[in-house]
Formats: C-alpha cells, sequence, structure tokens
C-alpha cells in the first residue's frame, strides 16, 4: 500500500490552491507591511496609491466591520496594524488591484509615517525587561535544590538553538469567494480550516455560519500553517467581504519568510548532576523562549519545550522553567517537534558537557539513564510500554555500534585532516495535543447506492499522507477495495470545530472517528443482511466485498447488500465524534497524564568533517524507530527519512540571521540553505523495532509526523565528536546550528590565542576534495 497522492503529484495533476481556476471578475492582492520592526503608525498616504493604474481599494484596519483581532491563544495580534507595528514586514494594508502586478506596484507607493521605538531582538533582554508573552512556567519532580548534595559531578552551561524557516514548497495564500446573504467561502492553504473560519467571522462581524473553509491539500505545513494561514485566509476574505468581487492573495517565496514566524530561537542555562555511577540525579534547567512580537502558538509550543525537556531519560529531581519573551521579531509559531526538540538539544548538550568533562563518551551517560516502564515524566505521567531501552540496544546491535566506534577511532589516527565523529541520539515525544480539549475529532462517511463510499474528516492532507491511511481505515473497517474509498476535501460546512492538522495526531484522532462510522455502517449493514437474507447476524462479516456467513460466501456481495439497504430505507450515512480517552492534565500544579502514549526510537549518526574547510558530511543515520503496528510503512518510512533530514537541516545548515534592526538577512535560498540531495547522509537506514504499538493509536499504528525530526539532533553531536578529535579538549559553545562557517571557527583557536604549540599539526599538501558538498 504506497501513498495515494505522488503519482498524481509528479505529473501536475494534484490541485493546489493556485491551480484553481481563476473566476472573472477576481482581485488581486498584495500586502503592505511594516519596514520598522517597532514603532508609532502616526500616518498612512494612501493616495497615490489609490490614484494607481487598476488599484481598487485599499483596506486598513478602519475597514474592519467586526473586531481586529486574530490572536489564538491571547488576544494580541491585529490582522491589520493599529496605532503600533511590532515587527518587520507586519502588515499594514491590503491593496487589492485587478492584477497580481497591479496590485504589487502600488505597494510602493503607499507612505507610511512610523515614529521609532526601542527594537529587542534577543529573548534574555527581552526577560531582562519583563516583556513576557504569559507568565513563566516550571516542571518539577523530586526535588532538585537538596539532590545536588548527593551528586558527585555537577556541570553547568548554555545552549543556544537557532530558528527554522519552514519553507513548505507551497507558499501561504487563500482565494476568498462572496456569497449570498452576505457570507464568503475561503479556500486556504491552511493546517487548521476551522481557526480560518473563526477568526474570519469574528473579523467581518458575521456568524461562523457564515463562513465556509475548504482545503484540498497543501504544498507543505510543516507547523507553519498550523496559525499563520490565518492572517491570509482573513485578509482575502475581508477583501472579498467588503467588495463583494473574489480576492486571491499569495504571497511570493520573499514576502512569505520575511512576513510569517518560524520555529523559536532559544537560548538556555542548564545545571546537571550525576553521581558516581554516572545516573543523572539532578537537573535544572531555564528555557528563553524567543517569542516574537506577538503569542500566536508561544505559550504551547513553550509548554512541550518543558513536556521534552528531559528526552528520553529518567531524572528524579527535575526543575525546569521557562519564559516566553516577547521580542520585535515575526511572532515564532508551530514547527515539527513544537518546542520539543529545543528542549531535547538542551539535555542533550548538558550530557555532553558532563561527558567531555569526565572524559567518558556521552553514549555512556546516555544509555544508563534511559527511560524504564513506569519511570515518571517531569510531568508525572509514567513511561508505560516504554520501547527507549529497546530501541538503542536494537539501534547498537543491528548497525553495530562498537564497530562503528573502532572505525571511527581507526580514521582518525590514520587521517589528519578528516576526522569522523559519532553520536547516539534516543527520542521520546508525547502524542496528543498538549492542551486536552483539543483532542478530539469527526468523521462523516456516505456509502453511496453503488458502493462507493465518501469520507470527510479534519485531517487536512500536506503530504504526510494522512488520506491515505483515512481510505485504508475505511476500506479495511468497511471490507472492500480502497478503489472505492474517496477522501474529500476538508471542509468546515461537512465537519465543524475542528482541531487543526497538528500534534502528529492527524491520522489518530481522525482515523480513530473513520473506524467509528464506519463500523457503525457495517454494523447496519449486516444486520439489514441478517433480516434480508435471513442469517445468523453472528459470524457475519464483509471481506474483499464479499458477505460472508460463519466464514462462507453469502448470496450477497457489498453492492448487493448496500443497494438493498438503500431500498429498504436504510441509513447509508454516519457520523462519529472521538475524543481521546484517559487523558488530562492540571496547569495549576504542572500534573496530569497528557499525551495518549509516547513514541522511542535512536539514531546512530556518523559524520566525516573536513578540518581544513570547516564542510562535513554525514556518512550515515541508522535509525530504530518505533512505528508500533505500522498500517503504512511506505508512508511511515517517508516520514522518518524527511523528518530526519528536516532536524538534520535545522542542527546543521539553515541558520536564520536578524539583524538588530529586525531585519531577516536571510531572506531568500540564496542566503538560507536548507539540505539537499548532497547535504542528506549518504545512508539513511530506517529500522521497524518490533513493537506492540498503542490502543489508542489508529490500528496500533503510532503517529509518525514530529518524532523523527528529533533524530537530526544527533548530526550536531555527531559533528562536535569529529571537531574533538581534530582539536582535543576544546569544547565548542553549545549553539545550533553547526555551520561550516562555525565548525572552521572551532578547530582553530583565535589568531590572538595562537602560538606555535596551539596549533594542530595539519599538512600543508592541498588534499584532494572529498565530496561535492567541498
Ligand atoms: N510531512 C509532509 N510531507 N508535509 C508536512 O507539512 N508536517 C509535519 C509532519 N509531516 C508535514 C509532514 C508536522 S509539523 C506534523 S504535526 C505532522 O506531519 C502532521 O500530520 P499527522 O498528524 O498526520 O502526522
Ligand atoms: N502540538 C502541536 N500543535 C499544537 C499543540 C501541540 O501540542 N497544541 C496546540 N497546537
Ligand atoms: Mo506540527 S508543528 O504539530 O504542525
Amino acid at each position: 500500500m504506497n501513498h495515494l497522492d505522488p503519482v498524481r503529484h509528479v505529473r501536475g495533476e494534484s490541485s493546489y490552491l493556485d491551480d484553481i481556476p481563476v473566476q472573472q471578475g477576481t482581485l488581486y492582492a498584495a500586502v503592505f507591511e511594516a519596514a520598522v520592526a517597532h514603532g508609532r503608525l502616526r500616518g498612512l498616504d494612501l493616495a497615490a496609491a489609490r490614484a494607481a493604474p487598476g488599484v481598487v481599494r485599499i483596506l486598513t484596519a478602519h475597514d474592519v466591520p467586526g473586531e481586529n483581532q486574530i490572536g489564538g491563544i491571547v488576544p494580541d495580534e491585529p490582522v491589520l496594524a493599529e496605532g503600533t507595528v511590532h515587527f518587520r514586514g507586519q502588515p499594514i494594508a491590503l491593496v487589492l488591484a485587478h492584477t497580481e502586478r497591479q496590485a504589487q506596484a502600488a505597494l510602493h507607493l503607499i507612505k507610511a509615517d512610523i515614529e521609532p521605538l526601542p527594537i529587542i531582538t534577543d529573548p534574555r533582554v527581552a526577560a531582562a525587561h519583563n516583556e513576557l508573552i504569559v507568565p513563566p512556567r516550571t516542571f518539577r519532580l523530586g526535588d532538585s535544590r537538596t539532590a545536588w548534595a548527593d551528586c558527585t559531578h555537577v556541570f553547568e552551561g548554555v545552549a543556544e538553538s537557532g530558528g527554522q524557516e519552514h519553507l513548505y514548497i507551497e507558499t501561504q495564500g487563500a482565494y476568498a469567494f462572496p456569497t449570498e446573504m452576505g457570507g464568503v467561502r475561503i479556500v486556504s492553504s491552511t493546517q487548521g480550516p476551522t481557526a480560518v473560519q473563526r477568526h474570519t467571522a469574528h473579523v467581518l462581524g458575521i456568524g461562523m455560519h457564515q463562513v465556509e473553509v475548504d482545503v484540498t491539500r497543501l504544498g507543505g505545513g510543516f507547523g507553519g500553517k498550523e496559525d499563520q494561514a490565518t492572517p491570509w485566509g482573513v485578509l482575502a476574505a475581508l477583501g472579498a467581504f467588503l467588495t463583494r468581487r473574489p480576492v486571491k492573495l499569495v504571497l511570493d517565496r520573499m514576502a512569505d519568510m520575511r512576513m510569517t514566524g518560524k520555529r523559536h530561537p532559544y537560548s538556555s542555562d542548564f545545571r546537571i548532576g550525576l553521581d558516581t555511577d554516572l545516573k543523572i540525579v539532578a537537573y535544572e534547567v531555564t528555557f528563553y523562549q524567543n517569542a516574537g512580537a506577538a503569542a500566536d502558538l508561544s505559550p504551547a509550543v513553550l509548554e512541550r519545550t518543558l513536556f521534552h525537556c528531559t528526552n528520553s531519560y529518567f531524572i528524579p529531581n527535575v526543575t525546569a522553567t521557562a519564559y516566553s519573551c516577547r521580542t520585535n521579531l515575526p511572532p515564532n509559531t508551530a514547527f515539527r517537534g513544537f518546542g520539543g526538540p529545543q528542549g531535547m538539544f538542551v539535555i542533550e548538550s548538558a550530557i555532553a558537557k558532563a561527558a567531555e568533562e569526565l572524559g567518558v563518551p556521552a553514549s555512556e551517560i546516555q544509555r544508563r539513564n534511559l527511560l524504564r516502564e513506569n519511570d515518571l515524566l517531569p510531568y508525572r505521567q509514567p513511561a508505560e510500554m516504554c520501547h527507549a531501552e529497546q530501541a538503542w540496544d536494537t539501534a547498537a546491535d543491528l548497525y553495530n555500534l562498537p564497530r562503528l566506534r573502532e572505525e571511527v577511532a581507526e580514521f582518525n589516527q590514520q587521517n589528519e585532516r578528516l576526522k569522523k565523529g559519532l553520536s547516539v541520539m534516543p527520542i521520546c515525544f508525547g502524542i496528543s495535543f498538549t492542551k486536552t480539549p483539543m483532542n478530539q475529532s469527526r468523521a462523516l462517511v456516505h456509502i453511496y447506492t453503488d458502493g462507493t463510499v465518501g469520507v470527510s474528516t479534519g485531517a487536512v492532507e500536506m503530504g504526510q499522507g494522512v488520506n491515505t491511511k483515512i481510505a485504508q481505515v475505511a476500506a479495511q473497517t468497511l471490507g472492500i477495495s480502497i478503489d472505492r474509498v474517496k477522501v474529500e476535501s476538508t471542509n468546515t460546512t461537512r465537519v465543524a470545530n475542528t482541531s487543526p492538522s497538528a500534534a502528529s495526531a492527524t491520522a489518530d484522532l481522525n482515523g480513530k472517528a473513520t473506524e467509528m462510522a464506519c463500523q457503525a455502517l457495517r454494523e447496519r449493514l449486516l444486520r439489514h443482511a441478517s433480516t434480508e437474507y435471513t442469517l445468523n447476524y453472528e459470524g457475519l462479516e464483509i471481506r474483499d466485498e464479499q458477505v460472508l456467513a460463519a466464514g462462507v460466501p453469502a448470496e450477497t456481495t457489498w453492492e448487493k447488500l448496500v443497494s438493498s439497504a438503500y431500498w429498504r430505507r436504510v441509513s447509508l450515512t454516519e457520523n462519529a465524534h472521538y475524543a481521546t480517552p484517559d487523558i488530562h492534565f492540571d496547569a495549576t500544579i504542572e500534573q496530569g497524564y497528557p499525551f495518549a502514549y509516547h513514541v522511542y526510537g535512536t539514531a546512530l549518526t556518523v559524520v566525516t568533517v573536513d578540518c581544513l574547510r570547516g564542510t562535513y558530511e554525514l556518512d550515515a543515520v541508522h535509525i530504530a524507530h518505533d512505528f508500533g503496528q505500522s498500517m503504512n510503512p511506505a508512508v511511515d518510512r517517508g516520514q522518518i527519512e524527511g523528518g530526519a533530514v528536516q532536524g538534520i537541516g535545522w542542527m546543521t545548515m539553515e541558520e536564520l540571521i536578524y539583524n538588530e534592526e529586525g531585519r531577516l538577512l536571510s531572506n531568500s535560498l540564496n542566503s538560507y540553505k536548507i539540505p539537499d540531495l548532497y547535504a542528506a547522509p549518504k545512508v539513511l537506514d530506517v529500522h521497524f523495532l518490533d513493537t506492540p504499538g498503542h490502543p489508542r493509536a489508529i490500528f496500533r499504528s503510532k503517529a509518525v509526523g514530529e518524532p523523527p525530526l528529533m533524530y537530526g539532533i544527533g548530526a550536531y553531536f555527531a559533528i562536535r565528536d569529529a571537531v574533538r578529535a581534530f582539536r582535543s579538549g576544546h569544547q565548542p559553545t553549545f549553539s545550533a546550528p553547526f555551520t561550516p562557517e562555525k565548525v572552521l571557527l572551532n578547530l582553530y583557536p583565535p589568531v590572538s590565542a595562537r602560538s606555535a604549540a596551539a596549533w594542530p599539526s595539519v599538512s600543508t599538501s592541498i588534499p584532494a576534495t572529498t565530496s561535492a558538498a567541498s
């Protein structure tokens, strides 16, 4: 069973937002954005732009009929700036013109009078000014303060991780159509159709029933369209509502990079204590999250950083505090892992620090502290059906960790200029929205009279293969061929009040609802079969489109059964509601059972660093991953490979640079580098661990969307290992991404400190290049 879409994708037959045939009378929208990161908006001169060719109307905050507010968690974000601007790229006005070019041209004729205010870009500076999005939060287990006395070794440090641009292939956009009775219909490239619907209704001052949002698929989301698709949907709808004409708004690549938020950069302080057996006794960590200018999803991301601050380890005494710091950057947002990776990078840094100081391999400390069955996580949920040790040991055996270690050591002994490095990266990731009420879903299933099936859910297909999985659930539950099943677009009028497709939980939530609806339909049809054909209901089943009575083919097939049920006026439609059982969390005490289950895995990473250039290659990433009972190994393997490479990009080469004025300097694909084929590991093995899966996972097939991203953290530590093989005793600051530039600067002492003796000996002959990457 393969992913159902790729053949159509490769042929160019799949329909994205920009493929919708343009309706006559459509206006094109372009966004006028703030060119300073913080200031008082004193005036806006629109006269010249209004008179420009093709311009039909220019909208500002004054034109908003409802409330000018789109903040999801905290109401701190106007859709069009009013009074002050908080970040460079913040939308101030919307130009509507007959062509895209005319709309873009008019932008240059708008003049904004903005009185500059002080700009903060650093989260620690923001915290010092008490510029916090929400009050800080602290997770506690045991008592870290008294535990220091039990530690033989205590180490402290600072760890920094950078942001990450989502770089979905399809940029943000929406196409809005006025509907009769003053409503709007919006086609949006969003992970959260209901969020677009709710905020549009609010901004337009109409009911949600007047706003329909439809999503066929996204050209990638990666979290960047969980909340941040909303402004563009709302703006297009505002234009359509006020002009009564269709309005299309699509950001070009550079506008998208400038204007939208990204993964949160974090700056963190850690303190780790170990006993003589290298057991971690205590861990204290303080996270400073760079939230950007508005809350967006930052408080939820912050929370997940705390949930994952001990990664895959049991630590009896933990104090973890997190600050969400307001800066004058575009509001940062969800990105695959949702704050988890940032938390996990810090504990891995703390372990590396301890290992380097003690002169033991980090893996010694890591392995001894892995979670075991029923160990408590810092939020008091026990690790149940825990596969942390199994994942580690399987990876170590299967890929022969001792042999890899020897090979690296041998290579390093024989080579002066090239050094290899090795790391082991275990992961543990919780599946569920951390906000318990969001873990609900619905499915609407129609069986048509010819026996074909239409399924609608709240799931948004963004490349992750959720539509394929939902089709599998329907086909398997009904006992019919997958060719009979169509997964429909995601539409707020068919399935309402949906959570965004996020948290890796889309297939679980929407798959379970689909399964329930299909079970109800199957049961109803079999009851009908039992009366219609006088068969004993017990022992009736449908398999391969044939009705079986106690295993023997009955006189009816799926098609005949459906048709006869219709003529007997049996309903062929079902709507089901699913809410993840057993989960809860009490934020007043920061304790509970927030996750349906956890996903485990381990990656071994081997790199080669060119110590003359600072460039590097990933020789291999070997992964043992806990899929449970994978319902679609092809799709799931793709998620692991893609997630791992995306994580490698975050940790090694994707470097977002804002200057002190809050201007994005890495604003195009010239200056922001994502992994290409050469940057990907030469070998990427994915082993499916033999684990039972979890009953709260759809068909016991565990969620796979986000967990693999964190394997990429291993690349940082493997490079670090290689750097230290070249420059023995050196401890680079924990700062990701480990770009070739940073690697080079860490391979040699600074010029001022250099003496002949401090120089590692390196052959002066020009070496042969090792790869395309160099
Ligand atoms: N895979 C592809 N191809 N495209 C995407 O946008 N998003 C990731 C992950 N894998 C993404 C992806 C993120 S951030 C999440 S939360 C999950 O997919 C969402 O889908 P799921 O819940 O069905 O796993
Ligand atoms: N994960 C991903 N997205 C979310 C979450 C979460 O836990 N909570 C709200 N949006
Ligand atoms: Mo994914 S960051 O939860 O959209």
